[in-house]
Protein backbone atom coordinates (compact mmCIF):
# COMPACT_ATOMS: atom_id res chain seq x y z
CA UNK A 1 0.00 0.00 0.00
CA UNK A 2 1.42 3.57 -0.88
CA UNK A 3 1.67 5.98 1.62
CA UNK A 4 -0.25 9.80 1.21
CA UNK A 5 2.29 12.28 1.13
CA UNK A 6 2.34 14.74 2.84
CA UNK A 7 2.83 12.61 6.13
CA UNK A 8 1.24 14.15 9.45
CA UNK A 9 3.40 13.39 12.37
CA UNK A 10 2.79 16.29 14.68
CA UNK A 11 -0.37 15.41 16.42
CA UNK A 12 1.10 17.11 19.57
CA UNK A 13 0.45 20.55 17.62
CA UNK A 14 -2.48 19.80 17.04
CA UNK A 15 -4.93 17.18 15.63
CA UNK A 16 -7.34 17.06 13.24
CA UNK A 17 -10.93 16.84 14.05
CA UNK A 18 -12.18 13.54 14.19
CA UNK A 19 -15.19 13.21 11.16
CA UNK A 20 -17.80 12.07 14.35
CA UNK A 21 -16.91 15.24 16.05
CA UNK A 22 -17.53 16.93 13.44
CA UNK A 23 -21.10 15.69 12.50
CA UNK A 24 -21.97 16.44 16.30
CA UNK A 25 -20.88 19.91 15.93
CA UNK A 26 -22.74 20.90 12.63
CA UNK A 27 -26.32 21.10 13.65
CA UNK A 28 -25.43 24.28 16.19
CA UNK A 29 -24.14 26.73 13.58
CA UNK A 30 -27.13 26.17 11.73
CA UNK A 31 -29.88 24.52 13.50
CA UNK A 32 -29.09 25.00 16.95
CA UNK A 33 -28.14 28.48 16.99
CA UNK A 34 -29.42 30.00 19.65
CA UNK A 35 -27.76 31.67 22.93
CA UNK A 36 -26.76 29.18 25.87
CA UNK A 37 -28.07 32.39 27.93
CA UNK A 38 -31.06 33.14 26.75
CA UNK A 39 -33.40 31.92 29.05
CA UNK A 40 -36.96 32.73 27.93
CA UNK A 41 -37.14 30.42 24.70
CA UNK A 42 -36.59 27.63 23.30
CA UNK A 43 -33.65 28.22 20.97
CA UNK A 44 -31.64 29.36 23.82
CA UNK A 45 -32.40 25.76 26.34
CA UNK A 46 -31.47 23.61 23.08
CA UNK A 47 -28.10 25.75 23.62
CA UNK A 48 -27.96 25.35 27.03
CA UNK A 49 -28.84 21.68 27.03
CA UNK A 50 -26.18 20.61 24.45
CA UNK A 51 -23.25 22.59 26.05
CA UNK A 52 -24.72 20.69 29.71
CA UNK A 53 -23.86 17.70 27.91
CA UNK A 54 -20.79 18.68 27.04
CA UNK A 55 -19.84 19.75 30.14
CA UNK A 56 -20.63 16.44 31.42
CA UNK A 57 -18.87 14.66 28.63
CA UNK A 58 -15.50 17.19 29.48
CA UNK A 59 -15.87 16.23 33.19
CA UNK A 60 -15.95 12.83 32.88
CA UNK A 61 -13.15 12.40 31.33
CA UNK A 62 -10.73 14.38 34.07
CA UNK A 63 -12.63 12.62 37.21
CA UNK A 64 -14.74 16.23 37.82
CA UNK A 65 -18.02 17.06 38.25
CA UNK A 66 -19.83 19.48 35.44
CA UNK A 67 -20.06 22.32 37.25
CA UNK A 68 -16.46 22.03 37.96
CA UNK A 69 -15.46 22.62 34.15
CA UNK A 70 -15.27 26.34 33.01
CA UNK A 71 -15.57 26.83 29.07
CA UNK A 72 -12.38 29.20 27.39
CA UNK A 73 -11.08 30.27 24.29
CA UNK A 74 -8.43 27.36 24.58
CA UNK A 75 -5.34 26.33 26.73
CA UNK A 76 -4.12 29.71 26.74
CA UNK A 77 -7.12 31.25 28.36
CA UNK A 78 -7.35 28.47 30.59
CA UNK A 79 -3.83 28.50 32.11
CA UNK A 80 -4.13 32.74 32.02
CA UNK A 81 -7.41 32.91 33.91
CA UNK A 82 -6.03 29.68 36.44
CA UNK A 83 -2.73 31.52 37.08
CA UNK A 84 -3.12 34.99 37.36
CA UNK A 85 -7.00 34.26 38.52
CA UNK A 86 -5.55 33.00 41.54
CA UNK A 87 -2.39 35.45 41.98
CA UNK A 88 -5.12 38.30 42.20
CA UNK A 89 -7.90 36.50 44.60
CA UNK A 90 -5.36 35.05 46.34
CA UNK A 91 -2.14 37.70 46.37
CA UNK A 92 -2.74 38.99 50.18
CA UNK A 93 -2.18 35.61 51.26
CA UNK A 94 1.59 35.58 49.61
CA UNK A 95 2.90 36.32 46.42
CA UNK A 96 4.81 33.26 45.81
CA UNK A 97 4.71 30.35 43.19
CA UNK A 98 6.42 27.06 42.33
CA UNK A 99 6.51 26.08 38.66
CA UNK A 100 8.23 23.00 36.96
CA UNK A 101 11.25 24.31 34.80
CA UNK A 102 9.67 22.26 31.56
CA UNK A 103 6.37 23.75 31.83
CA UNK A 104 4.45 25.25 29.36
CA UNK A 105 5.55 28.36 27.38
CA UNK A 106 2.44 30.21 28.45
CA UNK A 107 2.65 29.40 32.25
CA UNK A 108 5.89 30.56 32.27
CA UNK A 109 5.05 34.20 30.12
CA UNK A 110 1.57 33.80 32.57
CA UNK A 111 3.98 34.04 35.41
CA UNK A 112 6.77 36.44 34.58
CA UNK A 113 4.66 38.76 33.61
CA UNK A 114 3.00 38.17 38.04
CA UNK A 115 7.01 39.07 38.60
CA UNK A 116 7.77 41.88 36.25
CA UNK A 117 4.45 43.66 37.03
CA UNK A 118 3.13 42.37 40.40
CA UNK A 119 6.10 41.90 42.71
CA UNK A 120 5.53 37.85 42.74
CA UNK A 121 8.54 35.66 43.36
CA UNK A 122 8.89 32.11 41.64
CA UNK A 123 10.82 28.82 42.47
CA UNK A 124 11.36 26.94 39.53
CA UNK A 125 11.76 23.27 40.31
CA UNK A 126 14.21 21.07 38.17
CA UNK A 127 13.77 18.18 36.60
CA UNK A 128 15.76 14.84 36.24
CA UNK A 129 17.48 13.40 33.49
CA UNK A 130 13.90 12.13 32.00
CA UNK A 131 11.98 15.48 32.82
CA UNK A 132 9.90 14.03 35.68
CA UNK A 133 9.26 16.38 38.82
CA UNK A 134 9.72 14.70 41.90
CA UNK A 135 7.25 15.65 44.97
CA UNK A 136 10.02 16.41 47.29
CA UNK A 137 11.72 18.94 45.15
CA UNK A 138 8.36 20.46 44.92
CA UNK A 139 8.09 20.59 48.88
CA UNK A 140 11.28 21.62 49.08
CA UNK A 141 10.38 24.60 46.91
CA UNK A 142 7.58 25.68 49.54
CA UNK A 143 7.43 28.68 51.12
CA UNK A 144 4.96 30.14 54.10
CA UNK A 145 3.73 32.45 51.04
CA UNK A 146 3.37 29.85 48.08
CA UNK A 147 0.00 30.59 47.29
CA UNK A 148 0.14 28.21 43.50
CA UNK A 149 2.51 25.28 42.42
CA UNK A 150 2.13 24.54 39.08
CA UNK A 151 3.40 21.18 37.11
CA UNK A 152 2.26 20.33 33.66
CA UNK A 153 0.88 16.97 33.49
CA UNK A 154 2.83 15.66 30.27
CA UNK A 155 5.21 17.51 28.33
CA UNK A 156 4.84 18.79 24.93
CA UNK A 157 8.25 18.27 23.34
CA UNK A 158 9.19 14.75 25.53
CA UNK A 159 6.10 13.38 26.58
CA UNK A 160 7.12 12.75 30.21
CA UNK A 161 4.28 12.24 32.35
CA UNK A 162 4.51 13.30 35.53
CA UNK A 163 3.62 12.20 39.11
CA UNK A 164 0.47 14.00 40.06
CA UNK A 165 -0.40 12.31 42.71
CA UNK A 166 2.55 11.90 44.66
CA UNK A 167 2.43 16.19 43.95
CA UNK A 168 -0.75 16.63 44.46
CA UNK A 169 -0.12 15.13 48.16
CA UNK A 170 2.30 17.85 48.86
CA UNK A 171 0.40 20.34 47.71
CA UNK A 172 -2.74 19.13 50.29
CA UNK A 173 -0.66 18.72 53.08
CA UNK A 174 0.88 22.23 52.66
CA UNK A 175 -2.49 23.43 51.69
CA UNK A 176 -1.23 24.91 48.41
CA UNK A 177 -3.43 25.43 45.30
CA UNK A 178 -2.58 22.91 42.88
CA UNK A 179 -2.69 23.88 38.77
CA UNK A 180 -1.57 21.91 35.78
CA UNK A 181 -1.71 22.19 32.39
CA UNK A 182 -2.86 19.07 31.06
CA UNK A 183 -3.19 19.93 27.23
CA UNK A 184 -1.74 17.22 26.15
CA UNK A 185 -2.22 14.58 28.47
CA UNK A 186 -5.74 14.56 28.83
CA UNK A 187 -7.65 12.22 26.36
CA UNK A 188 -4.46 10.58 26.07
CA UNK A 189 -3.59 8.70 29.46
CA UNK A 190 -6.00 8.69 32.28
CA UNK A 191 -6.65 11.82 33.95
CA UNK A 192 -8.83 12.10 38.22
CA UNK A 193 -8.06 15.33 39.24
CA UNK A 194 -9.57 13.85 42.74
CA UNK A 195 -7.23 11.09 42.66
CA UNK A 196 -3.96 13.52 41.88
CA UNK A 197 -5.38 16.50 44.19
CA UNK A 198 -5.30 18.75 41.37
CA UNK A 199 -7.13 22.03 42.18
CA UNK A 200 -6.92 23.77 38.63
CA UNK A 201 -6.35 21.73 35.41
CA UNK A 202 -6.27 23.66 31.64
CA UNK A 203 -7.45 21.79 28.62
CA UNK A 204 -8.03 22.00 25.04
CA UNK A 205 -9.72 20.47 22.68
CA UNK A 206 -7.71 20.79 19.81
CA UNK A 207 -5.08 18.15 21.13
CA UNK A 208 -8.20 15.73 21.31
CA UNK A 209 -9.42 15.41 17.79
CA UNK A 210 -11.98 18.72 18.53
CA UNK A 211 -12.13 22.14 17.04
CA UNK A 212 -9.57 24.80 17.73
CA UNK A 213 -10.58 27.95 19.39
CA UNK A 214 -11.89 26.11 22.59
CA UNK A 215 -11.14 24.29 25.88
CA UNK A 216 -11.74 24.79 29.28
CA UNK A 217 -10.82 25.16 33.18
CA UNK A 218 -11.55 22.51 35.69
CA UNK A 219 -12.03 24.68 39.24
CA UNK A 220 -12.37 22.86 42.22
CA UNK A 221 -15.26 23.05 43.96
CA UNK A 222 -15.01 21.11 47.61
CA UNK A 223 -12.06 20.66 49.61
CA UNK A 224 -11.26 23.33 48.79
CA UNK A 225 -13.35 25.81 47.19
CA UNK A 226 -11.02 27.37 44.45
CA UNK A 227 -12.28 31.13 43.30
CA UNK A 228 -10.62 32.86 41.03
CA UNK A 229 -10.89 36.40 40.03
CA UNK A 230 -12.47 37.17 36.46
CA UNK A 231 -9.93 37.94 33.56
CA UNK A 232 -12.46 38.21 30.60
CA UNK A 233 -16.12 40.50 32.29
CA UNK A 234 -18.95 40.87 30.95
CA UNK A 235 -22.31 39.08 30.90
CA UNK A 236 -20.80 36.87 33.70
CA UNK A 237 -21.20 33.68 32.00
CA UNK A 238 -19.73 30.73 33.12
CA UNK A 239 -20.00 31.18 36.72
CA UNK A 240 -19.03 34.43 36.79
CA UNK A 241 -15.29 33.28 36.10
CA UNK A 242 -15.76 33.81 32.19
CA UNK A 243 -18.00 36.23 30.54
CA UNK A 244 -18.69 36.11 26.68
CA UNK A 245 -21.31 34.07 24.62
CA UNK A 246 -20.20 30.39 24.67
CA UNK A 247 -18.65 28.93 20.98
CA UNK A 248 -21.41 26.42 21.18
CA UNK A 249 -20.31 24.39 18.26
CA UNK A 250 -17.09 24.21 19.56
CA UNK A 251 -18.34 23.19 23.24
CA UNK A 252 -19.94 20.66 21.56
CA UNK A 253 -17.41 19.35 19.60
CA UNK A 254 -15.17 18.74 22.95
CA UNK A 255 -17.33 17.28 24.55
CA UNK A 256 -17.91 15.11 21.83
CA UNK A 257 -14.33 14.58 21.52
CA UNK A 258 -13.75 13.67 25.20
CA UNK A 259 -16.75 11.09 24.87
CA UNK A 260 -14.55 9.15 21.91
CA UNK A 261 -11.36 9.86 23.71
CA UNK A 262 -12.87 8.44 27.45
CA UNK A 263 -14.27 5.26 25.26
CA UNK A 264 -10.99 4.59 22.90
CA UNK A 265 -8.43 5.91 24.93
CA UNK A 266 -7.68 1.94 25.77
CA UNK A 267 -7.65 0.85 22.79
CA UNK A 268 -6.36 3.83 21.08
CA UNK A 269 -3.16 3.97 23.41
CA UNK A 270 -1.98 0.78 22.78
CA UNK A 271 -2.08 1.26 19.05
CA UNK A 272 -0.27 4.45 19.65
CA UNK A 273 2.28 2.83 21.75
CA UNK A 274 2.82 -0.07 19.44
CA UNK A 275 3.36 2.00 16.59
CA UNK A 276 5.16 4.81 18.44
CA UNK A 277 7.39 2.13 19.65
CA UNK A 278 7.88 0.36 16.27
CA UNK A 279 9.09 4.13 14.88
CA UNK A 280 11.47 4.35 18.18
CA UNK A 281 13.27 0.97 17.08
CA UNK A 282 13.31 1.07 13.20
CA UNK A 283 15.34 4.13 13.70
CA UNK A 284 17.56 3.09 16.81
CA UNK A 285 18.27 0.41 14.69
CA UNK A 286 19.09 2.26 11.19
CA UNK A 287 21.47 4.54 12.92
CA UNK A 288 23.92 4.66 15.57
CA UNK A 289 24.28 8.10 17.54
CA UNK A 290 21.00 8.38 18.59
CA UNK A 291 19.32 9.04 22.03
CA UNK A 292 15.97 9.33 23.06
CA UNK A 293 14.95 12.21 25.22
CA UNK A 294 12.72 12.14 28.13
CA UNK A 295 11.50 8.56 29.56
CA UNK A 296 10.88 5.45 28.18
CA UNK A 297 8.84 4.70 31.09
CA UNK A 298 6.87 7.39 31.98
CA UNK A 299 5.68 8.20 28.40
CA UNK A 300 2.83 10.07 26.42
CA UNK A 301 2.81 6.75 24.07
CA UNK A 302 2.28 8.82 20.70
CA UNK A 303 5.58 10.56 21.54
CA UNK A 304 9.02 10.03 20.34
CA UNK A 305 11.74 12.70 20.65
CA UNK A 306 15.12 11.99 19.27
CA UNK A 307 18.28 13.88 19.41
CA UNK A 308 20.68 13.21 16.02
CA UNK A 309 24.07 13.86 17.14
CA UNK A 310 26.21 15.55 14.78
CA UNK A 311 23.44 16.45 12.36
CA UNK A 312 21.43 20.04 12.74
CA UNK A 313 17.57 19.94 13.38
CA UNK A 314 16.92 22.76 10.81
CA UNK A 315 18.41 20.99 8.36
CA UNK A 316 16.62 17.48 8.45
CA UNK A 317 13.49 18.98 8.82
CA UNK A 318 14.34 20.35 5.22
CA UNK A 319 15.44 16.94 4.24
CA UNK A 320 12.02 15.80 5.31
CA UNK A 321 9.72 17.84 4.19
CA UNK A 322 7.10 15.71 3.19
CA UNK A 323 7.29 14.73 6.92
CA UNK A 324 5.51 17.52 9.46
CA UNK A 325 7.49 17.07 12.40
CA UNK A 326 8.71 19.25 14.92
CA UNK A 327 12.21 20.23 15.72
CA UNK A 328 13.52 20.85 19.50
CA UNK A 329 14.01 24.17 18.76
CA UNK A 330 12.10 27.15 19.27
CA UNK A 331 11.97 28.29 15.66
CA UNK A 332 9.74 31.18 16.39
CA UNK A 333 12.65 33.01 17.85
CA UNK A 334 14.89 34.52 15.57
CA UNK A 335 17.97 33.32 17.10
CA UNK A 336 17.13 29.63 16.78
CA UNK A 337 17.77 28.83 20.72
CA UNK A 338 17.77 25.29 21.62
CA UNK A 339 14.44 23.77 23.26
CA UNK A 340 14.66 24.74 27.25
CA UNK A 341 12.85 21.63 27.70
CA UNK A 342 15.52 19.48 26.69
CA UNK A 343 18.45 21.55 28.11
CA UNK A 344 16.69 20.68 31.35
CA UNK A 345 17.46 17.70 30.68
CA UNK A 346 21.02 17.95 31.19
CA UNK A 347 20.97 17.60 27.13
CA UNK A 348 24.29 19.36 25.86
CA UNK A 349 23.18 22.42 23.41
CA UNK A 350 24.40 20.74 20.09
CA UNK A 351 22.63 17.69 21.11
CA UNK A 352 19.28 19.88 21.81
CA UNK A 353 19.74 21.53 18.67
CA UNK A 354 19.12 17.87 16.56
CA UNK A 355 16.33 17.01 18.71
CA UNK A 356 13.37 16.09 16.23
CA UNK A 357 9.89 15.16 17.82
CA UNK A 358 7.70 12.53 16.67
CA UNK A 359 3.75 12.34 16.98
CA UNK A 360 1.56 10.00 15.89
CA UNK A 361 -2.42 10.03 16.22
CA UNK A 362 -5.78 8.40 15.37
CA UNK A 363 -5.27 8.63 11.77
CA UNK A 364 -1.41 7.40 11.27
CA UNK A 365 -0.94 3.97 9.67
CA UNK A 366 1.50 1.28 10.13
CA UNK A 367 2.38 2.40 6.45
CA UNK A 368 3.26 5.66 7.41
CA UNK A 369 5.43 4.29 10.52
CA UNK A 370 7.58 2.48 7.85
CA UNK A 371 7.79 4.89 5.05
CA UNK A 372 9.13 7.47 7.73
CA UNK A 373 11.32 4.98 9.48
CA UNK A 374 13.10 4.91 5.73
CA UNK A 375 13.48 8.70 4.88
CA UNK A 376 14.63 9.21 8.56
CA UNK A 377 17.42 6.61 8.34
CA UNK A 378 18.41 7.94 5.13
CA UNK A 379 18.14 11.72 5.43
CA UNK A 380 20.05 11.64 8.75
CA UNK A 381 22.87 9.35 6.81
CA UNK A 382 23.34 11.89 3.80
CA UNK A 383 23.58 14.69 6.23
CA UNK A 384 25.92 12.68 8.17
CA UNK A 385 27.93 12.58 5.33
CA UNK A 386 28.21 15.95 4.60
CA UNK A 387 29.43 16.62 8.71
CA UNK A 388 33.06 16.85 9.14
CA UNK A 389 32.14 16.58 12.81
CA UNK A 390 30.73 12.91 12.46
CA UNK A 391 33.75 11.92 10.09
CA UNK A 392 35.56 13.17 13.27
CA UNK A 393 33.65 11.72 15.80
CA UNK A 394 33.91 8.40 13.69
CA UNK A 395 37.83 8.34 13.67
CA UNK A 396 37.73 8.32 17.39
CA UNK A 397 38.60 12.62 17.72
CA UNK A 398 37.38 13.61 20.96
CA UNK A 399 35.71 16.86 19.73
CA UNK A 400 35.80 18.64 22.93
CA UNK A 401 39.42 18.77 23.28
CA UNK A 402 39.44 20.32 19.68
CA UNK A 403 41.00 23.57 19.39
CA UNK A 404 38.83 25.46 16.81
CA UNK A 405 40.51 28.15 14.93
CA UNK A 406 38.92 30.83 13.40
CA UNK A 407 41.63 30.96 10.78
C1 LIG B 1 1.43 22.33 26.64
C2 LIG B 1 0.52 23.31 26.01
N1 LIG B 1 -0.09 24.23 26.77
C3 LIG B 1 -0.95 25.11 26.24
C4 LIG B 1 -1.21 25.12 24.90
C5 LIG B 1 -2.14 26.18 24.37
O1 LIG B 1 -3.42 25.71 24.03
P1 LIG B 1 -4.28 26.53 22.96
O2 LIG B 1 -3.59 26.37 21.66
O3 LIG B 1 -5.64 25.86 22.98
O4 LIG B 1 -4.35 27.92 23.42
C6 LIG B 1 -0.60 24.18 24.07
C7 LIG B 1 -0.89 24.08 22.64
O5 LIG B 1 -0.66 24.77 21.76
C8 LIG B 1 0.31 23.27 24.65
O6 LIG B 1 0.96 22.37 23.91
Amino acid sequence: MSVKIPIYMDYQSTTPVDPRVLEAMLPYFTEVFGHPASRNHSFGWDAEQAVDVAREQVAKLIGATAKEVIFTSGGTEAINLAIRGVAEMYGEKGRHMVVAVTDSRPVHDVVKRLVREHQYEVTEVPVDKEGRVSADAVKAALRPDTILISVMMANNEIGTVQDMVAIGKVAKEAGVLLFSDATEAVGKVPVDVQEMGIDLLAVTAHKMYGPKGVGALYVRRRNPRVRLSAQIDGGGHERGMRSGTLNVPGVVGMGKAAELCMQEMPEESARMGVLRDHLENGILAGLDEVQVNGSREHRLPHNLNISFAYVEGESMLMGLKEIALASGSACTTATLEPSYVIRALGVSEELAHSSLRFSIGRFTTEEEVEYVIGRVVETIQRLREMSPLYEMAKEGVDLSQVQWSAH
